[in-house]
C-alpha cells in the first residue's frame, strides 16, 4: 500500500501528468483538496473508488482516512493543486506518515506560476533583464512570513516576483515594490490560469490598483518585473551562430569536437 501524493496542476483537467493520471486510476481511494483541484480530474478514479474532499477536514481527519486505507491495504491518490513543492501542506502529512510507517511517493504537477506565464505567453527569464524568479507570497491569516522574506528584500535583487496568495493586498504589494522597481515596472495579474474563466490584467505598479479595481477573487497570481511583456532584450548566446557548444561545434578548432 502506498499513498501517492500527486500534483493535480493549476486547473485545466488535462494539465495533469500521465503518471499522475495512471496513479489516480489505480488507487481505490482518492483524497483531494477540493478548494482548487478541478472535479474533472476525479473522472480518472476507478469505478467504486472512495472519493473524499479534504477541504472541510482537519489534518487529524485526513490522516485517519489514510490510516484506514492503509489498514485495508488500499492505495491512496492524494491530490493537491499545482505542484506539491510549494504551499501544498504536504510536508506535515509526510511527517505524520513517516511516524506511522505508511509508505508514500510524490508525483510533481504543473505549478500555478508556470500556468500563469504560459497564459501570458511569456518567458520570465529574459537575457539581460532577469535571470531569477522568486516564488513568494505575503503573510496570511494562517501563515506568517519569516522575518527576512519580505517583498522589499526580494525586490532589492531585481528578480521577477511571482506573488501568490496576495491579490487581496495589492496596496501593500505596490507600496513595498514601487521604491525598488519604479512605478513604470510592468505587472500582470492572472486569475485562474488555465481554467475556462481565466482572466488577465496587464498594468504597471503605478496603475495596478486602478486596473484591477475591486476584484478580490483569491485564485490569482501577480507577476512583477521588467521582463514582463518586454521586447527589448538580448538574444540568448546559446543559439547564436558563432557560439561554440557541444551540440553545435563551430569553426576549425571547436572546444567540443565531434567524435
Ligand atoms: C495554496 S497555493 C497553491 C500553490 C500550488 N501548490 C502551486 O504549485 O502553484 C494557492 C495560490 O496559488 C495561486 N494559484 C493557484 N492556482 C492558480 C491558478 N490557476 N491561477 C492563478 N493563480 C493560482 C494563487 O495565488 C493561489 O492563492
Amino acid at each position: 500500500m502506498t499513498v501517492h501524493f500527486i500534483g493535480a496542476g493549476p486547473g485545466a483537467a488535462d494539465l495533469l501528468t500521465l503518471r499522475g493520471r495512471d496513479l489516480i486510476a489505480a488507487s481505490p481511494v482518492c483524497l483531494y483538496a477540493g478548494s482548487l483541484v478541478p472535479e474533472a480530474i476525479l473522472s480518472h478514479c476507478p469505478k467504486g473508488a472512495r472519493i473524499v474532499n479534504t477541504a472541510p477536514l482537519s489534518l487529524d481527519e485526513i490522516i485517519a482516512e489514510i490510516a484506514a486505507a492503509h489498514a485495508e491495504g488500499k492505495d491512496v491518490a492524494r491530490l493537491h493543486s499545482g505542484d506539491l513543492s510549494v504551499w501544498s501542506a504536504m510536508g506535515e502529512q509526510l511527517r505524520r506518515l513517516r511516524a506511522l510507517n505508511i509508505p508514500y511517493d510524490v508525483t510533481p504537477g504543473v505549478p500555478a506560476f508556470a500556468a500563469g506565464a504560459a497564459a501570458l505567453g511569456a518567458e520570465l527569464t529574459l537575457p539581460g533583464i532577469a535571470q531569477s524568479v522568486v516564488l513568494t507570497r505575503t503573510s496570511g491569516r494562517a501563515t506568517a512570513m519569516p522575518p527576512g522574506e519580505t517583498l522589499e528584500n526580494f525586490a532589492r535583487t531585481g528578480a521577477v516576483l511571482a506573488i501568490h496568495l496576495s491579490v487581496h493586498v495589492l496596496g501593500k504589494v505596490v507600496s513595498e515594490l514601487s521604491p525598488h522597481y519604479g512605478d513604470g515596472c510592468p505587472v500582470a495579474v492572472i486569475w485562474r490560469a488555465s481554467w475556462p474563466d481565466q482572466r488577465i490584467v496587464r498594468a504597471t505598479l503605478g496603475t495596478l490598483r486602478t486596473a484591477v479595481g475591486d476584484e478580490m477573487e483569491r485564485t490569482a497570481l501577480i507577476f512583477v518585473g521588467h521582463s514582463i511583456g518586454a521586447e527589448e532584450f538580448d538574444e540568448s548566446r546559446l543559439y547564436a551562430g558563432d557560439y561554440d557548444r557541444r551540440y553545435r561545434p563551430v569553426g576549425t578548432d571547436p572546444r567540443f569536437p565531434e567524435t
